[in-house]
């Protein structure tokens, strides 16, 4: 049997971890000069967690979870971070300690949907969530440090969409309204959304189906619907929004696909084509119920998670070029351990280091070099070592000079400084 990897899960190598990289260092800085601090939370969580948060009626609990039975404990592989966020910050009685707390979280989620591009079954996040601040300034502003990471990172096309699902009164006139919007037409809805409407309305809002969609279109607005605290809240926002100038559109119909969500609600996507039709690059909202909902004290939260593999689809083919190494060659036996010791005096200075010890030929030495993309190889043979030199070979110019072993330091620092012309870098053969 030819071993490979699970269904709708992959194997990221080594370039292209470099490039994940990058995009996660500007994530990380963005989200640092806000104050966020990271959280790291078990990847396996019981089972209940989900239900009672994510919500039962959802897609990615109803259908999506990877579940394990052990013993009498049934454990769930998290489909998002939040709520294991938000159990460890009610487990680690982090409210009675400071009044806010802003964390953020990188790492994999696992959703058994159905593969396609920009959509698999272990995907990354990368996520903050706020618990303490009830808003509106920090929902605005969230919004905006994450319209300015994706345009900082390049990405085009972005457009922000924002919506208010109100508070619980809010919501229980929508839930009302939808119900009653529904029922005449009810014939017209898929059949999940007709068994499903008169539980959870909201669901049929952000069906993928064409017929819920069709009729969900002229479904009734729920800002026509907030209470005054919620409408201010909602105000609140778009004028933060306005203030700082982030674009965005309100968009009545983002329910997102979640339960827990109370209030601002947005998501950022891309019109640009490399991504294909799973385009959400973002989604995020405030949940005020679920730290009360999971036992806690009553306490608001906003957050979102951005999907890796989607901004990273988005931004299409860059180069995150390696750091520049050098590789030591010593050509027989006698020059392998003084190699060793000039690999790790040259460690010590900064320099990343790799001594070729196979026992091989110059000429297989200096491929290998060529083909890890060495910018240096360090010579050392037996009459240099007699003469305290190497022979320094410049990878990238073509070059080659007899370097005493006492300047190698300050000759690849000048190296490294000056620019190598196109021309010279081509062809490395
Ligand atoms: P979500 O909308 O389910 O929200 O997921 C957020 C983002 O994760 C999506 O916009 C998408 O980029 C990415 N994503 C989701 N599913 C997949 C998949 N199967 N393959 C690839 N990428 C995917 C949440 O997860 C909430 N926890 C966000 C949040 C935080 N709300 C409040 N705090």
């Amino acid at each position: 049997m030819k071993l490979k990897p699970v269904k709708g899960m992959q194997d990221i190598l080594p370039e292209e971890v470099r490039r994940w990289q990058l995009v996660e260092a500007r994530f990380r800085r963005a989200v640092e000069l806000h104050g966020f601090a990271e959280v790291r939370t078990p990847l396996l969580e019981a089972t209940e967690l989900f239900q009672r948060s994510t919500g039962e009626t959802t897609e990615v609990v109803e259908k999506q979870m990877f579940t394990l039975e052990r013993g009498s404990e049934s454990l769930s592989l998290r489909p998002e971070g939040t709520p294991s966020s938000a159990r460890a910050y009610i487990h680690e009685s982090v409210y009675a300690k400071q009044p806010v707390s802003r964390w953020y979280y990188l790492g994999p989620m696992f959703r058994a949907e159905q593969p396609q591009r920009g959509r698999q079954r272990q995907f990354h996040q990368a996520g903050c969530e706020i618990y303490g601040d009830a808003g509106p300034l920090c929902d605005a502003e969230l919004i905006d440090m994450l319209y300015g990471l994706l345009s900082d990172l390049g990405v085009a096309g972005l457009k922000v969409s924002v919506n208010s699902l109100g508070g619980n009164e809010s919501r229980a006139r929508y839930r009302d309204a939808l119900i009653a919007y529904f029922k005449p037409r009810a014939a017209e809805l898929s059949p999940h959304a007709q068994e499903r409407f008169e539980q959870n309305p909201l669901r049929v809002l952000d069906s993928k189906d064409e017929r819920d969609r069709a009729v969900a279109k002229a479904a009734p607005s729920i800002l026509e619907l907030l209470t005054p605290d919620d409408r201010a809240h909602w105000q609140g926002l778009l004028d933060a929004l306005d203030a700082l100038g982030t674009p965005y559109e309100v968009d009545q119909q983002l329910v997102r696909g979640l339960d827990y969500y109370t209030r601002t609600t947005f998501e950022i996507s891309t019109t640009s084509g490399a991504i294909g039709s799973q385009n959400a690059l973002l989604g995020g909202g405030r949940y005020d119920d679920m730290i009360a909902g999971l036992g806690g004290p009553a306490t608001p939260a906003i957050g979102f998670a951005m999907g890796l593999e989607r901004v990273l689809l988005a931004l299409g083919e860059f180069e995150a070029a390696p750091p520049a190494w050098v590789a030591v060659a010593p050509l027989a036996a006698p020059q392998q351990n003084p190699a060793l010791k000039l690999a790790k005096r040259l460690r010590q200075q900064g320099f990343t280091v790799e001594v070729d010890g196979r026992g091989t030929s110059l000429k297989s030495m200096l491929r290998r070099a060529n083909g890890g993309g060495a910018r240096f190889c360090v010579v050392l043979g037996e009459s240099e070592l007699a003469r305290d030199v190497v022979q320094l070979k410049d990878l990238a110019r073509h070059e080659q000079e007899e370097v005493p072993l006492d300047q190698l330091v300050a000759r690849l620092t000048a190296r490294l400084t000056e620019p190598v012309t196109s021309t010279e870098s081509e062809d490395r053969g």
